[in-house]
């Protein structure tokens, strides 16, 4: 069989199959069993919690080996594409739709295509180990490296588990060049683990019959439907070919799910956002209720909202603080998305209980990204946010054992030095303030999520007090987690006594 060669492939190799364990604890920072939104649980014995994981994610898979090995249903990634550009995204600032855009995540090489491939290589590698023998992974791609990636595939998956290449086309509306054919599809590589695959025909994977075919469609005595067909020699067409209502068997060629656009209920302001029809398709065809879908390179979270609607469960990981944050609120707010099955219903169910985690030692709590900065102001961030905390003040308001919290300020000491773009936009403290959460009984590690606000693209105005919430008798301390447009997460608490 042919192999791709590139450079360093051999040393990656000997790297990943190095049998010493490299797995790092994790920690857990927030947990969301019981939030107000009233979480249910998957399992009856309530030991499986979703995951949302904060990390690199070929440490975060080489930590998940030794409880996940083969555990893993299906695996969808969408990873940078070798693209060699940025990517941004948007943050909005207060309620008066100001914004200002902001790099994401890079997409730029060292070491070019050779450096991509490692990249890629091992970590496909360490998937591999982590899917379940009826197991599934989609890899989403475009022209720039999907052809080298599927002779990868092949050599990791062997080519007799290749299942598909899905050209996912649609319209490239904003394309300029007239010095080559507009580029219009991305490409998604389909492979399984074994041969006893999970692959299920259901209607709600259908594609949408074409005009032509609608037109032509004519129900016969008993209400099938069906197209006359069956002749391509210019001949009368007299066969009848009957069809189910719902739609075809899908084909490799999906040019019924459009992009993501800003009017959607699902959009969240992140530029590779992928739509939800996309993963609704790829989740309801490979696995079943209660399966474990995985995303690790998980961006505004698409997979794992789309597998939480589908009963699913799931583990995602990003890199990114604004993505786990993005893919957070995305979650809180899941009841109020599309119903995938019921596409014009509100979605309406309880989150079921998550938890979201990163690594021991490499936490990043209050990474603040540079873009942020005045370009002659570079520092050492997570030093000044140590020493020079963003400062925060509330009303408590009590009646016996009853209390609701407000905010008054919020403030940050070292503001000189974030970019005047940003700064000249806030009009008020609560500008700053993107997301706060409480946690009426804080155990100094884990925040545990009892109510929170925060803004949506859609839904800018956040709550400045909380619900009431009853509080036993005796000392408690309170936490309040904050989470500004500039993404710096902190905590702040406070002690509270109930006679
Ligand atoms: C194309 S985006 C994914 C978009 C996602 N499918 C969605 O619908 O929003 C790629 C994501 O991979 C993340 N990423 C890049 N390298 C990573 C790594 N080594 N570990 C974890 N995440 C990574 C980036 O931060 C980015 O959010």
């Amino acid at each position: 069989m042919p192999t791709l060669r590139w450079k360093d492939k051999e040393k990656f190799k000997h790297l990943i199959s190095n049998t010493e364990s490299k797995a790092v604890s994790f920690q857990i920072n927030e947990d969301f069993c019981n939030i107000s939104l009233k979480t249910t649980s998957i399992d009856k014995d309530n030991v499986w919690k979703n995951l949302l994981i904060q990390g690199d994610n070929k440490l975060v898979m080489e930590s998940l080996i030794d409880s996940s090995h083969e555990k893993i249903d299906l695996i969808y990634i969408d990873p940078p594409f070798a693209t060699g550009g940025n990517f941004n995204y948007k943050i909005q600032i207060g309620e008066e739709g100001a914004s200002e855009v902001v790099k994401s995540y890079s997409d730029k090489w060292n070491g070019g295509i050779d450096s991509y491939l490692n990249f890629l290589y091992e970590r496909l590698l360490l998937m591999k180990d982590l899917l379940s023998e009826k197991g599934s992974i989609y890899l989403h791609l475009d022209w720039h490296v999907s052809h080298y990636v599927k002779i990868i595939l092949d050599e990791i998956f062997g080519e007799i588990n290749f299942r598909n290449e899905i050209i996912w086309v649609y319209p490239a509306a904003s394309a300029q060049t007239r010095k080559f054919f507009i580029r219009s599809y991305d490409v998604i590589l389909f492979y399984t683990k074994s041969n006893k695959y999970i692959f299920n025909d259901d209607p709600n994977i259908y594609m949408d019959y074409s005009d032509r075919v609608k037109n032509a469609l004519k129900e016969d005595e008993n209400g099938v439907f069906y197209y006359r067909g069956g002749s391509h020699d210019g001949k009368k067409l007299s066969q009848k070919v009957y069809v189910k209502q719902d739609g075809i068997f899908p084909r490799d060629f999906w040019h019924d799910i459009p992009y993501i656009r800003a009017n959607t209920v699902e959009y969240q302001g992140f530029s590779t956002q992928k739509p939800e029809r996309l993963l609704k398709r790829i989740i309801l065809a490979s696995t079943n209720k209660n399966d474990v879908v995985a995303d690790f390179f998980c961006g505004s979270g698409t997979t794992l909202a789309v597998a939480e609607k589908l009963g699913r469960r799931w583990i995602g990981c990003d890199t990114t603080n604004h993505a786990i944050h993005m893919g957070r609120k995305r979650l809180f707010n899941i009841n109020n998305g599309n119903d995938l099955l019921a596409w014009k219903k509100k979605y309406n169910q309880p989150l079921k209980p998550f938890k979201i985690l990163s690594l021991e030692g490499f936490h990043d709590r209050g990474f603040l990204n540079d873009k942020f900065l005045e370009k002659e102001e570079y520092f050492d961030l997570k030093n000044i946010i140590e020493t020079n905390k963003p400062k925060l003040s509330i009303e408590i308001h009590q009646k016996e054992n009853k209390i609701v919290l407000e905010l008054q300020d919020y403030s940050l000491p070292f503001v000189g030095k974030i970019s005047h773009k940003i700064r000249e936009k806030i009009k008020t403290y609560s500008d700053w303030i993107d997301y706060w959460a409480i946690d009426f009984n804080y155990s100094q590690n884990v925040f545990n999520v009892n109510w929170t606000s925060f803004r949506t693209p859609k839904i800018r105005k956040l709550e400045m007090r909380s619900k009431e919430h009853s509080l036993k008798t005796g000392n408690h301390l309170l936490a309040i987690m904050i989470i500004d447009i500039l993404g710096i997460e902190t905590i702040h608490t406070f002690e509270i006594k109930v006679d």
